[in-house]
């Protein structure tokens, strides 16, 4: 393949964890073409959106950024515009009619044909569609080796597609059958990341608890417990479990895995089991309650999160009043909510009943109110306390975030095992700024509460004391 000294690639990701990681591989790819990253996305020869279709918003956003690019063809005709991930699997040949400036559209079990398609765009200005789902997603083992050290914390995806079928989703249809990749591949992955300086991975699937029950290989907590065998990892997350596949032997990794963080998505979508039926979700509210107290009587400190729908059709105000319950019972860390959204390909959208969107609207917005509250309190609950973060890096957040903060240099930002977000900065004014730097695990004593995040203070000679065997920090 010819290498391409000067050329160079933009890709925009929008949708979840999995997309992220699929856009790491797509670059991957085409770095190995040659391409660098451009700094900006008007400077690319080598354009991919990487998209989500997984409400009718992440797909109109996906066709008004495509529409923004025509111009920029017409300024560069050599520019090439490819089309990967969900929406793309969905609407295949239809985008090409739709956008005439798109040279490629490639599915989300494409992403390794990607570097050969775009040689023969190049070469044959061509317009091509690959949309054939025939298990490419995750068979190839990724480039691990791109790795960069600036970024501690990764995303792995363990498995490809969902079997669930919720009536609402659009997954499925999408990202086809389930699939695990296999355990040895998967670390593999991980020590060369670990290898790399990348101290934590958060392991992906739609549902990562029937993770290899389908092939026989190796179950989910059986992974867990290798991966936290891996040297120089200090931190393991995963997303996203189901309810109904949550095993006792899950459960126990809570307590048994040292490098296992003490947090869990869970989404539960709906407190009513009337609504969950319909949502085809296969658990009740009895149950889901049950399985919070289990995690909870298993690791007590555990953050527990959790995705919910409101104005799923049909859902009348008592099934609404049914989830605002759950979330007053149990308590929650934090969640995200949606509105319900009609997906032409799953069957809620041919359900009766449609809820309309200002009820919606009001919906969702009770829900978060009612949320913000708990949050606010769990977050308030933790001033005083000494808590472990994994820098990450600067933080965005600004001095109008927390006037009070001396600002001798940026603050910087890091995660709780928890997974709550820290800002703190790394002297107090008075003295010289202790060592800090990303990838460092440090104490933090919390000094102030948000909404969405905590500031804090490090621990004063405790930098870095590492909460797991295996630091390979260079703090002195
Ligand atoms: N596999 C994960 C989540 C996948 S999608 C799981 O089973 O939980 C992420 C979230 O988007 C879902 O949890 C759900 O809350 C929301 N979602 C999915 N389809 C939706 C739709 N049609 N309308 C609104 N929200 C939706
Ligand atoms: Fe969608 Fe349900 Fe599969 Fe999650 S489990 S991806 S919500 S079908
Ligand atoms: Fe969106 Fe596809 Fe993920 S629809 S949420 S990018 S699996």
């Amino acid at each position: 393949m010819n290498q391409l000294m000067t050329a160079s690639y933009h890709i925009e990701t929008i949708g979840c964890q999995m997309n992220v990681y699929d856009s790491e591989r797509m670059a991957d790819h085409i770095e190995s073409m040659g391409y660098q990253r451009a700094n900006a996305v008007d400077a690319a020869d080598l354009v991919i959106m990487n998209t989500c279709a997984i409400r009718e918003k992440a797909e109109q956003k996906v066709f008004s950024y495509l529409g923004r690019l025509a111009p920029l063809k017409r300024r560069h005709p050599e520019l090439i515009i490819a089309v990967g991930g969900c929406v793309a699997q969905q609407e295949g040949e239809r985008i090409l009619s739709r956008m005439p400036h798109v040279d490629l559209v490639f599915g989300t079990h494409a992403i390794r044909n990607l570097a050969q398609h775009i040689e023969t765009i190049r070469h044959k200005r061509r317009r091509i569609v690959d949309v054939a789902m025939d298990g490419g997603a995750i068979l190839e083992a990724p480039n691990a080796a791109s790795a960069a050290l600036e970024r501690p914390s990764r995303f792995v995806t363990i498995m490809q597609g969902c079997d669930n079928y919720c009536t609402y989703c659009v997954v499925p249809h999408v990202r086809g059958p389930e699939a695990s990749r296999h355990p040895d591949d998967i670390l593999e992955e991980i020590r060369t990341l670990a290898h790399s300086g990348v101290r934590e991975v958060t392991l992906l699937g739609q549902n990562v608890n029937s993770y290899g029950l389908k092939e026989g290989m190796c179950s989910f907590a059986e992974l867990l417990r290798r991966v936290d065998q891996v040297d120089g990892l200090q931190r393991i997350r995963f997303t996203t479990s189901h309810p109904k596949d949550l095993s006792d032997e899950l459960i126990r990794c809570f307590s048994d895995l040292g490098k296992l963080c003490g947090h869990i998505h869970l989404p539960v979508q709906s407190g009513s089991d009337r609504t969950l039926k319909r949502m085809n979700r296969k658990y009740t509210r009895k149950d889901y309650l049950n399985i919070i107290n289990r995690l909870r009587s298993t690791r007590p400190d555990i953050a527990v999160t959790s995705d919910f729908i409101v104005g799923f059709p049909g859902e009348t105000e008592a099934d609404f009043q049914d989830t605002l319950s759950l979330v007053e019972r149990v308590q929650l860390d934090g969640m995200f909510a949606f509105k319900y959204s009609d997906r032409p390909s799953a069957p809620a959208s041919r359900f009766p009943e449609k809820i309309s969107e200002p009820v919606k609207k009001q919906r969702l917005q009770v829900l978060l109110d009612t949320q913000e509250l708990i949050t606010r309190k769990k977050h308030a609950a933790l001033v005083g306390t000494r808590q472990e973060i994994l820098v990450e890096g600067f933080s965005k957040a600004t001095v109008a975030d927390n006037p009070t903060e001396p600002r001798t240099t940026p603050p910087w930002t890091g995660r709780t095992p928890q997974n709550k977000i820290v800002h703190f900065s790394d002297g107090n004014g008075n003295g010289p700024a202790l060592a800090i730097s990303v990838g460092k695990l440090v104490w933090i004593t919390i000094e102030r509460a948000f909404s969405h995040s905590l500031w804090g203070r490090p621990v004063e000679r405790e930098l870095d004391m590492p909460s797991a065997k295996g630091d390979h920090s260079d703090a002195s």
